[in-house]
């Protein structure tokens, strides 16, 4: 595997790819990494060669009482951990290689950022979608690959590659879980152990609504209400958001009538974690599936 710090370098091999007719597959990462980047660059090595994994803990995307210098960066153990998964180039750009002095360009997605994560963090989308697009500029790959555990995210980002016409597919994976449901996420690691005890809690909030959806709730006020009935249960717990959206525009959905998403966020101590779960309606109409 080899390692790339200049976007230069990274233009030229993913360029020399392309000219080869090879379907490049990139996975943009922070680093930090975990079992739900690694199904990522599973699912790359599935049906992209070479796989690209990028780690850039991109600043325009934290708010300033956000963890930016604190957020977790281990390069060495990454490395190996990308080697293992047999990725071809880790591509590792500096702050200064991603936005040189001068820097003006950013990129927003209208409507879509404005909400939900989007409300509570103002300017992280504008700061995520101005970050990938300029990765998906530099590598041009074939597939880029996001999990749906940061469901807003992938929204806007597919949103952005429909609007910009750009070559790249983008391809959304299953969320990664521990044993007790908990979402894998590089944040986790902030947890005291009573807290990450008290996290299992979303994975419950998401499982009580689709038992509600299960037996036939599609009253999506009441669907909320049980969910913050259950994590009211858990003290540890400070309620960020619960909301049920269209998969589509992101708006409140008052029925279950079309594909939903059921989202929630939420504080433990200092550490903000977020969970989803997709709402899937059959073609003919009645049979409902959730998945968490
Ligand atoms: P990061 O939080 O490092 O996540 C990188 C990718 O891994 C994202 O697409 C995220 O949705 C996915 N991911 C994280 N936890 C997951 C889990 N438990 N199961 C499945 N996939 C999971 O998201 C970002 O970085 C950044 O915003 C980025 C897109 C790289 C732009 O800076």
């Amino acid at each position: 595997m080899e390692a790339i710090h200049t976007v230069e370098w990274m233009k030229q091999v993913a360029r020399q790819a392309r000219a080869e007719g090879r379907l490049t597959g990139l996975v943009p990462t922070m680093g930090a990494l975990h079992a739900g980047h690694l199904s990522l660059i599973e699912a790359a090595r599935r049906d992209s060669s070479p796989v690209i994994v990028s780690i850039f803990v991109n600043p325009k995307q934290f708010g300033p009482s956000e963890d930016y210098k604190k957020y977790p960066r281990d390069f060495e153990s990454d490395r190996r951990k990308v080697e293992d998964a047999s990725v071809d180039f880790l591509f590792a750009p500096s702050v200064e290689e991603i936005y040189p002095p001068g820097f003006r360009t950013s990129v927003n997605v209208e409507g879509l950022a404005d909400r939900l994560e989007g409300k509570t963090r103002p300017g992280h989308f504008r700061g995520v979608a101005t970050v990938v697009l300029k990765l998906l500029e530099i590598v041009d790959p074939r597939f880029a690959y996001f999990g749906r555990k940061d469901a807003q995210q992938a929204r806007i980002i597919r949103q952005m590659a429909a609007d910009l016409a750009l070559d790249s597919e983008i391809v959304v994976c299953p969320i990664v879980r521990e044993p007790d449901g908990l979402a894998l996420s590089s944040r986790n690691r902030y947890l005291t152990p009573a807290e990450r005890k008290a996290a299992g809690v979303l994975h419950r909030a998401l499982s009580r609504a689709r038992l509600a959806i299960e037996e036939g709730e599609r009253d999506t006020m009441r669907i909320v209400s049980a969910m913050r009935r259950e994590l009211a249960e858990e003290p540890l717990a400070s309620i960020d958001y619960v909301e049920v959206v269209d998969a589509d525009s992101f708006e409140p959905a008052a029925r279950l009538a079309r594909p939903c998403l059921v989202l929630l966020a939420a504080r433990f101590g200092g550490t903000r974690l977020i969970d989803n779960m997709q709402v899937d309606l059959a073609e003919s109409g009645g049979s409902i599936t959730c998945t968490l």
